[in-house]
Protein backbone atom coordinates (compact mmCIF):
# COMPACT_ATOMS: atom_id res chain seq x y z
CA UNK A 1 0.00 0.00 0.00
CA UNK A 2 2.40 2.46 1.26
CA UNK A 3 4.94 1.18 -2.06
CA UNK A 4 2.02 1.88 -4.23
CA UNK A 5 1.41 5.93 -2.56
CA UNK A 6 4.95 6.39 -3.00
CA UNK A 7 5.30 4.76 -6.65
CA UNK A 8 2.46 7.39 -7.78
CA UNK A 9 4.18 10.67 -6.14
CA UNK A 10 6.91 9.94 -8.05
CA UNK A 11 4.87 10.70 -11.28
CA UNK A 12 3.49 13.86 -9.44
CA UNK A 13 4.46 16.83 -10.50
CA UNK A 14 3.10 18.88 -7.45
CA UNK A 15 5.14 16.41 -4.87
CA UNK A 16 8.12 16.19 -6.91
CA UNK A 17 8.23 20.59 -6.09
CA UNK A 18 7.55 19.87 -2.52
CA UNK A 19 10.06 17.17 -2.19
CA UNK A 20 13.23 18.81 -4.88
CA UNK A 21 13.10 22.25 -2.47
CA UNK A 22 12.59 20.54 1.15
CA UNK A 23 16.05 20.81 2.71
CA UNK A 24 16.66 16.98 3.96
CA UNK A 25 15.88 15.78 0.53
CA UNK A 26 19.37 16.73 -0.19
CA UNK A 27 20.77 14.26 2.45
CA UNK A 28 18.46 11.70 1.39
CA UNK A 29 19.90 12.16 -2.42
CA UNK A 30 23.12 12.17 -1.40
CA UNK A 31 22.93 8.83 -0.05
CA UNK A 32 21.77 7.10 -2.99
CA UNK A 33 23.02 9.19 -6.25
CA UNK A 34 26.63 10.28 -6.56
CA UNK A 35 26.28 14.38 -7.56
CA UNK A 36 24.75 16.55 -9.89
CA UNK A 37 27.46 16.20 -12.52
CA UNK A 38 29.64 13.75 -14.31
CA UNK A 39 33.24 14.54 -12.37
CA UNK A 40 31.18 13.38 -9.10
CA UNK A 41 30.03 10.28 -11.07
CA UNK A 42 33.75 10.11 -11.98
CA UNK A 43 34.91 11.13 -8.53
CA UNK A 44 32.92 8.24 -7.33
CA UNK A 45 33.62 5.76 -9.78
CA UNK A 46 37.49 5.98 -9.39
CA UNK A 47 36.85 5.87 -5.30
CA UNK A 48 34.67 2.20 -5.68
CA UNK A 49 37.01 0.92 -8.63
CA UNK A 50 39.72 1.04 -5.53
CA UNK A 51 37.45 -0.96 -3.35
CA UNK A 52 37.63 -3.57 -6.10
CA UNK A 53 34.30 -2.45 -7.22
CA UNK A 54 32.68 -2.55 -11.11
CA UNK A 55 30.81 0.34 -12.18
CA UNK A 56 27.78 1.07 -14.21
CA UNK A 57 26.96 4.78 -14.51
CA UNK A 58 23.73 6.26 -15.17
CA UNK A 59 22.42 9.58 -16.32
CA UNK A 60 19.60 10.60 -14.43
CA UNK A 61 16.47 11.39 -16.38
CA UNK A 62 13.28 9.65 -18.14
CA UNK A 63 9.85 10.42 -19.46
CA UNK A 64 11.61 12.69 -21.60
CA UNK A 65 8.74 14.55 -24.06
CA UNK A 66 11.17 16.46 -25.60
CA UNK A 67 13.69 16.00 -28.91
CA UNK A 68 16.03 18.33 -27.55
CA UNK A 69 16.14 16.87 -24.06
CA UNK A 70 16.84 13.26 -25.51
CA UNK A 71 19.94 15.04 -28.00
CA UNK A 72 21.22 16.81 -24.34
CA UNK A 73 20.96 13.19 -22.60
CA UNK A 74 22.95 11.69 -25.45
CA UNK A 75 25.54 13.95 -25.46
CA UNK A 76 26.09 13.55 -21.54
CA UNK A 77 26.48 10.24 -22.34
CA UNK A 78 29.02 10.70 -25.18
CA UNK A 79 31.03 13.03 -22.64
CA UNK A 80 30.79 10.80 -19.63
CA UNK A 81 32.41 7.77 -22.12
CA UNK A 82 34.95 10.32 -23.21
CA UNK A 83 35.80 10.85 -19.69
CA UNK A 84 35.92 7.20 -18.40
CA UNK A 85 38.38 6.25 -20.84
CA UNK A 86 40.52 9.14 -20.53
CA UNK A 87 40.75 8.29 -16.83
CA UNK A 88 41.40 4.60 -17.79
CA UNK A 89 37.96 3.86 -15.96
CA UNK A 90 37.13 1.62 -18.61
CA UNK A 91 36.24 -1.38 -18.97
CA UNK A 92 35.48 -1.45 -15.02
CA UNK A 93 32.29 1.05 -15.67
CA UNK A 94 30.05 0.78 -18.37
CA UNK A 95 27.05 2.81 -18.29
CA UNK A 96 23.05 1.80 -18.49
CA UNK A 97 20.51 3.69 -19.56
CA UNK A 98 16.91 4.49 -19.98
CA UNK A 99 15.43 4.50 -23.50
CA UNK A 100 12.81 6.83 -22.18
CA UNK A 101 15.19 9.00 -21.48
CA UNK A 102 16.11 9.42 -25.18
CA UNK A 103 13.17 9.63 -26.62
CA UNK A 104 11.01 6.30 -26.76
CA UNK A 105 7.75 8.12 -25.67
CA UNK A 106 7.46 10.29 -28.86
CA UNK A 107 9.76 7.93 -31.23
CA UNK A 108 11.17 4.71 -30.90
CA UNK A 109 13.21 5.39 -34.43
CA UNK A 110 14.95 8.84 -32.37
CA UNK A 111 15.81 6.43 -29.36
CA UNK A 112 17.43 3.58 -30.94
CA UNK A 113 19.63 6.24 -33.21
CA UNK A 114 20.97 7.88 -29.55
CA UNK A 115 21.30 4.54 -28.33
CA UNK A 116 23.33 3.23 -31.01
CA UNK A 117 25.22 6.22 -30.91
CA UNK A 118 25.85 5.95 -27.07
CA UNK A 119 27.04 2.18 -28.25
CA UNK A 120 29.15 3.24 -30.65
CA UNK A 121 31.02 5.11 -28.47
CA UNK A 122 31.03 2.95 -25.55
CA UNK A 123 32.81 0.24 -28.40
CA UNK A 124 35.35 2.80 -28.47
CA UNK A 125 35.71 3.73 -25.16
CA UNK A 126 36.40 -0.09 -24.72
CA UNK A 127 33.22 -0.70 -22.27
CA UNK A 128 29.57 -1.48 -23.05
CA UNK A 129 26.10 -0.28 -22.13
CA UNK A 130 22.90 -1.63 -20.26
CA UNK A 131 19.63 -0.70 -21.67
CA UNK A 132 17.38 -0.68 -18.51
CA UNK A 133 13.58 -1.78 -17.70
CA UNK A 134 11.11 0.91 -17.27
CA UNK A 135 7.37 0.26 -17.03
CA UNK A 136 5.63 -2.38 -18.65
CA UNK A 137 3.88 -0.50 -21.92
CA UNK A 138 7.84 -0.07 -22.84
CA UNK A 139 9.09 -3.54 -22.66
CA UNK A 140 8.41 -5.03 -25.74
CA UNK A 141 9.81 -1.65 -27.50
CA UNK A 142 12.87 -1.96 -25.30
CA UNK A 143 13.83 -5.50 -25.79
CA UNK A 144 13.28 -4.30 -29.79
CA UNK A 145 15.72 -1.69 -29.98
CA UNK A 146 18.12 -4.28 -27.62
CA UNK A 147 17.45 -6.65 -30.64
CA UNK A 148 18.78 -4.36 -32.75
CA UNK A 149 21.47 -2.77 -31.04
CA UNK A 150 23.09 -6.01 -30.26
CA UNK A 151 23.08 -7.31 -33.99
CA UNK A 152 26.12 -4.74 -34.19
CA UNK A 153 26.90 -4.38 -30.22
CA UNK A 154 26.54 -7.99 -29.21
CA UNK A 155 27.76 -6.99 -25.81
CA UNK A 156 24.64 -4.38 -25.56
CA UNK A 157 23.31 -5.42 -22.05
CA UNK A 158 19.39 -6.48 -21.28
CA UNK A 159 17.16 -5.79 -18.25
CA UNK A 160 14.45 -7.68 -16.91
CA UNK A 161 11.79 -7.28 -14.19
CA UNK A 162 11.00 -10.85 -11.95
CA UNK A 163 7.74 -8.88 -11.13
CA UNK A 164 6.84 -9.59 -14.70
CA UNK A 165 4.56 -12.65 -15.38
CA UNK A 166 6.81 -12.57 -19.36
CA UNK A 167 10.08 -12.47 -17.50
CA UNK A 168 10.43 -16.32 -17.38
CA UNK A 169 9.42 -16.79 -21.29
CA UNK A 170 12.21 -13.83 -21.95
CA UNK A 171 14.65 -15.41 -19.81
CA UNK A 172 14.76 -18.14 -22.03
CA UNK A 173 15.02 -15.72 -25.33
CA UNK A 174 17.76 -14.08 -23.49
CA UNK A 175 19.78 -16.64 -22.08
CA UNK A 176 21.87 -17.02 -25.31
CA UNK A 177 26.19 -17.16 -26.01
CA UNK A 178 27.41 -13.86 -25.41
CA UNK A 179 23.83 -12.01 -23.99
CA UNK A 180 24.59 -10.14 -20.87
CA UNK A 181 21.18 -10.06 -18.87
CA UNK A 182 20.55 -7.94 -15.80
CA UNK A 183 17.77 -9.97 -13.55
CA UNK A 184 15.72 -7.22 -10.89
CA UNK A 185 12.49 -7.79 -8.89
CA UNK A 186 11.36 -4.35 -10.70
CA UNK A 187 10.93 -1.26 -9.30
CA UNK A 188 7.72 0.35 -11.24
CA UNK A 189 3.69 0.46 -10.00
CA UNK A 190 2.01 -2.93 -12.15
CA UNK A 191 -1.27 -3.89 -12.48
CA UNK A 192 -1.71 -7.46 -11.50
CA UNK A 193 -2.80 -8.25 -15.32
CA UNK A 194 0.71 -8.53 -16.36
CA UNK A 195 2.96 -8.28 -12.93
CA UNK A 196 3.07 -10.61 -9.48
CA UNK A 197 1.89 -8.58 -6.94
CA UNK A 198 3.05 -9.97 -3.75
CA UNK A 199 6.83 -10.43 -2.05
CA UNK A 200 6.65 -13.91 -2.42
CA UNK A 201 4.95 -14.62 -5.94
CA UNK A 202 8.07 -11.79 -6.96
CA UNK A 203 10.86 -13.71 -5.13
CA UNK A 204 9.15 -17.16 -6.56
CA UNK A 205 10.14 -15.64 -9.82
CA UNK A 206 13.24 -14.63 -9.43
CA UNK A 207 14.34 -16.94 -8.88
CA UNK A 208 13.15 -19.21 -11.67
CA UNK A 209 14.30 -16.62 -13.72
CA UNK A 210 17.74 -17.15 -12.18
CA UNK A 211 17.91 -20.85 -12.77
CA UNK A 212 16.98 -20.14 -16.55
CA UNK A 213 20.10 -17.55 -16.78
CA UNK A 214 22.23 -19.42 -15.09
CA UNK A 215 21.46 -22.40 -16.63
CA UNK A 216 21.83 -20.38 -19.89
CA UNK A 217 24.67 -19.58 -22.65
CA UNK A 218 24.39 -16.27 -21.64
CA UNK A 219 26.21 -14.04 -19.00
CA UNK A 220 24.15 -13.33 -15.81
CA UNK A 221 24.10 -10.41 -13.73
CA UNK A 222 22.15 -10.99 -10.58
CA UNK A 223 20.84 -7.57 -9.18
CA UNK A 224 19.39 -7.45 -5.67
CA UNK A 225 19.80 -6.16 -2.12
CA UNK A 226 18.14 -9.05 -0.72
CA UNK A 227 20.29 -12.04 1.23
CA UNK A 228 18.09 -14.88 0.21
CA UNK A 229 18.59 -14.23 -2.80
CA UNK A 230 22.33 -13.44 -3.17
CA UNK A 231 22.58 -16.32 -1.28
CA UNK A 232 20.57 -18.57 -4.14
CA UNK A 233 22.92 -16.97 -6.56
CA UNK A 234 25.84 -18.13 -5.24
CA UNK A 235 24.21 -21.59 -4.99
CA UNK A 236 23.02 -21.68 -8.70
CA UNK A 237 26.19 -20.20 -10.00
CA UNK A 238 28.49 -23.37 -8.37
CA UNK A 239 25.78 -25.76 -9.11
CA UNK A 240 26.00 -24.89 -12.89
CA UNK A 241 29.38 -24.48 -12.40
CA UNK A 242 30.15 -20.68 -13.40
CA UNK A 243 33.44 -19.35 -12.59
CA UNK A 244 33.58 -15.62 -11.11
CA UNK A 245 34.03 -14.24 -14.90
CA UNK A 246 30.71 -15.88 -16.15
CA UNK A 247 28.42 -13.90 -13.98
CA UNK A 248 28.08 -10.96 -11.65
CA UNK A 249 25.99 -9.22 -8.89
CA UNK A 250 24.98 -5.81 -9.06
CA UNK A 251 23.56 -3.89 -6.31
CA UNK A 252 23.19 0.41 -6.28
CA UNK A 253 25.04 2.83 -4.98
CA UNK A 254 24.26 3.90 -1.34
CA UNK A 255 22.10 0.21 -0.59
CA UNK A 256 24.03 -2.30 1.57
CA UNK A 257 27.54 -0.76 0.63
CA UNK A 258 29.18 -3.18 3.49
CA UNK A 259 27.37 -6.78 1.45
CA UNK A 260 29.21 -5.03 -1.97
CA UNK A 261 32.30 -5.04 -0.74
CA UNK A 262 31.79 -8.60 1.46
CA UNK A 263 31.00 -10.24 -1.88
CA UNK A 264 33.43 -8.46 -4.16
CA UNK A 265 36.27 -9.70 -1.25
CA UNK A 266 34.94 -13.58 -1.81
CA UNK A 267 35.98 -12.86 -5.24
CA UNK A 268 33.07 -12.17 -6.92
CA UNK A 269 32.43 -9.53 -9.64
CA UNK A 270 29.87 -6.72 -7.91
CA UNK A 271 28.87 -4.00 -10.21
CA UNK A 272 27.95 -0.77 -8.39
CA UNK A 273 24.73 1.16 -10.11
CA UNK A 274 25.69 4.77 -10.07
CA UNK A 275 23.96 7.53 -11.04
CA UNK A 276 24.27 11.37 -11.19
CA UNK A 277 22.39 14.94 -12.82
CA UNK A 278 19.85 16.81 -11.30
CA UNK A 279 16.58 15.15 -12.02
CA UNK A 280 16.90 12.39 -8.98
CA UNK A 281 13.34 12.94 -8.07
CA UNK A 282 11.53 9.83 -9.54
CA UNK A 283 14.93 7.59 -9.21
CA UNK A 284 14.74 8.95 -5.61
CA UNK A 285 11.20 8.07 -5.19
CA UNK A 286 11.66 4.34 -6.34
CA UNK A 287 13.95 3.41 -4.00
CA UNK A 288 12.18 4.93 -0.91
CA UNK A 289 9.48 2.72 -1.92
CA UNK A 290 11.91 -0.18 -1.61
CA UNK A 291 12.63 0.40 2.25
CA UNK A 292 9.68 1.65 4.60
CA UNK A 293 12.37 2.90 6.84
CA UNK A 294 13.53 5.07 4.57
CA UNK A 295 9.95 7.24 4.28
CA UNK A 296 11.06 8.59 7.30
CA UNK A 297 13.25 10.88 6.07
CA UNK A 298 10.76 11.53 3.38
CA UNK A 299 8.01 12.62 6.51
CA UNK A 300 10.60 14.52 7.85
CA UNK A 301 11.10 16.54 4.34
CA UNK A 302 7.51 17.69 4.05
CA UNK A 303 7.15 18.13 7.28
CA UNK A 304 10.01 20.74 7.67
CA UNK A 305 8.17 22.61 4.54
P1 LIG B 1 14.13 -6.01 -1.72
O1 LIG B 1 13.47 -4.73 -2.13
O2 LIG B 1 13.26 -7.10 -1.21
O3 LIG B 1 15.25 -5.67 -0.68
C1 LIG B 1 16.00 -6.63 0.02
C2 LIG B 1 16.79 -5.95 1.12
O4 LIG B 1 17.73 -5.06 0.55
C3 LIG B 1 15.93 -5.07 2.02
O5 LIG B 1 15.38 -5.80 3.07
C4 LIG B 1 16.94 -4.05 2.49
O6 LIG B 1 17.75 -4.59 3.50
C5 LIG B 1 17.79 -3.84 1.27
N1 LIG B 1 17.30 -2.75 0.42
C6 LIG B 1 16.67 -2.88 -0.77
N2 LIG B 1 16.38 -1.68 -1.31
C7 LIG B 1 16.82 -0.77 -0.42
C8 LIG B 1 16.82 0.65 -0.41
N3 LIG B 1 16.31 1.36 -1.41
N4 LIG B 1 17.37 1.27 0.66
C9 LIG B 1 17.92 0.56 1.66
N5 LIG B 1 17.95 -0.80 1.71
C10 LIG B 1 17.40 -1.46 0.68
N6 LIG B 1 14.45 -1.90 -11.50
C11 LIG B 1 13.79 -1.73 -12.69
O7 LIG B 1 12.57 -1.77 -12.71
N7 LIG B 1 14.52 -1.51 -13.83
C12 LIG B 1 15.87 -1.48 -13.85
O8 LIG B 1 16.47 -1.28 -14.91
C13 LIG B 1 16.56 -1.69 -12.61
N8 LIG B 1 17.93 -1.67 -12.56
C14 LIG B 1 18.55 -2.04 -11.38
C15 LIG B 1 19.93 -2.17 -11.35
C16 LIG B 1 20.55 -2.63 -10.21
C17 LIG B 1 22.04 -2.81 -10.21
C18 LIG B 1 19.79 -2.95 -9.05
C19 LIG B 1 20.42 -3.49 -7.81
C20 LIG B 1 18.43 -2.77 -9.07
C21 LIG B 1 17.80 -2.30 -10.21
N9 LIG B 1 16.43 -2.10 -10.24
C22 LIG B 1 15.80 -1.89 -11.44
C23 LIG B 1 15.66 -2.03 -8.96
C24 LIG B 1 15.05 -3.37 -8.60
O9 LIG B 1 14.03 -3.70 -9.49
C25 LIG B 1 14.48 -3.35 -7.17
O10 LIG B 1 13.48 -2.39 -7.09
C26 LIG B 1 15.52 -3.07 -6.10
O11 LIG B 1 16.74 -3.68 -6.39
C27 LIG B 1 15.05 -3.60 -4.73
O12 LIG B 1 14.86 -4.98 -4.81
P2 LIG B 1 15.81 -6.04 -4.06
O13 LIG B 1 16.03 -7.15 -5.03
O14 LIG B 1 17.02 -5.39 -3.59
O15 LIG B 1 14.92 -6.67 -2.93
Amino acid sequence: MLRSVILAAARSNRVERLVETAPVSRSIVRRFIAGEHADDALQRTRELAADGLAVTIDYLGEDTANPQQAEATRDEYLKILDALHAAELTPAAEVSLKLSALGQLFDEKVAYEHARAICAKASEAGTTVTLDAEDHTTTDSTLEVLARLRAEFPTTGAVVQAYLRRTEADCRELAVAGSRVRLCKGAYKEPESVAYQTRLDVDKSYVRCLNVLMAGAGYPMAATHDPRLIGIGEDRAKWYERTPDEFEFQMLYGVRPEEQLRLARLGYTVRVYLPYGTQWYAYMMRRLAERPANVAFLARALRSR
